[in-house]
């Protein structure tokens, strides 16, 4: 079988070097293009040694240049959408991990999707771990009593609590049905036992050295379950990348979350 052609709008950029090297390795993927802002020459050499692609500033020129069946773009909300109109029009799916896409970028996403045919997944959260960890989260919420999370991450990050431990309490309490149990019920002079959301305490751990990881941890009568995921390195998007890609090819129509593309 033919590889499916992708190219990579942000390749330079931190996640996007990490999928540049990802759709190298696998057989059944191969880089024809790379776009970048930041972009100084013409040609992006592949991390194997055994070629280079067309590299360019500029979207348009790459579409136009390097037939693709699926564009992916890791880059700011606002390179995203002129990207998404050109791709789409010319039947060039789109896999999407830049956040911050407003309620309508995401609704006239989801029209081009349908007006042009082609597939978009768009995905907050593309570390397959960590989708992994929220579902079976939700799981156990239905049977255990308590729950409280712990999330760790570098000390440079911009909010706390997390996103991520934000959507796992949502998704819990969905879940269950209910809040869980007000934690602070039994005494009001707690001064550490966290953000409590949806009756779920949530302490946040700031630390250089630290990328992102979570623990939810559940309690019921004589026991308790751990559910952990740890990022190592931003490699840990590359699985649910290709995995996207390689659903959007066939799927089309539009997505939104790795989980629903796995049927979780
Ligand atoms: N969905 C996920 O799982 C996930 C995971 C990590 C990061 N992200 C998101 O992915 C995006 C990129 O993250 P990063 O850490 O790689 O950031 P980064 O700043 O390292 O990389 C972004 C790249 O996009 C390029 N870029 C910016 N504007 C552009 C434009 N107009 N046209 C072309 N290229 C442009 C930049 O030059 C840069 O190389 C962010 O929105 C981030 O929040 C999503």
């Amino acid at each position: 079988m033919e590889p499916i052609r992708v190219i990579i709008q942000g390749a330079l950029g931190k996640v996007g070097r990490e999928i540049v090297i990802a759709v190298c390795r696998d057989k059944a993927t191969q880089l024809v293009g790379a776009v970048d802002i930041e972009a100084k020459n013409i040609s992006l050499s592949l991390p194997d040694g055994t070629g280079d692609v067309p590299l360019s500033t500029d979207i348009n020129e790459i579409l136009e240049k390097c037939p693709a069946d699926v564009l992916i773009d890791f880059t700011v909300a606002n390179a995203t959408m002129p990207a998404a109109r050109l791709a789409l029009k010319k039947g060039v799916n789109m896999v999407i991990g830049t956040t911050g896409l407003s309620t309508d970028e995401l609704t006239e996403l989801e029209k081009l999707a349908g007006d042009t045919g082609a597939g978009v997944v768009i995905a907050p959260n593309f570390a397959l771990g960590a989708v992994l960890m929220m579902h079976l989260a939700r799981i156990a919420a239905k049977y255990m009593e308590f729950a409280e999370i712990i999330e760790l991450h570098h000390n440079q990050k911009a909010d706390a609590p997390s996103g991520t431990a934000l959507l796992t309490a949502k998704g819990m309490t969905e879940e269950r049905g209910k809040p869980f149990p007000d934690p602070y019920d039994s005494d009001k002079n707690f001064k550490s036992r966290g953000h409590v959301v949806e009756g779920i305490p949530i302490h946040a751990v700031r630390l250089p050295g630290l990328m992102a990881h979570q623990e939810v941890l559940l309690g019921t009568a004589g026991q308790t379950l751990s559910i952990r995921h740890d990022t190592i390195n931003r490699e840990c998007y590359t699985p649910g990348v290709l995995y996207a890609v390689k659903e959007v090819v066939k799927k089309k129509g539009y997505t939104y979350g790795l989980d629903k593309l796995l049927n979780l």
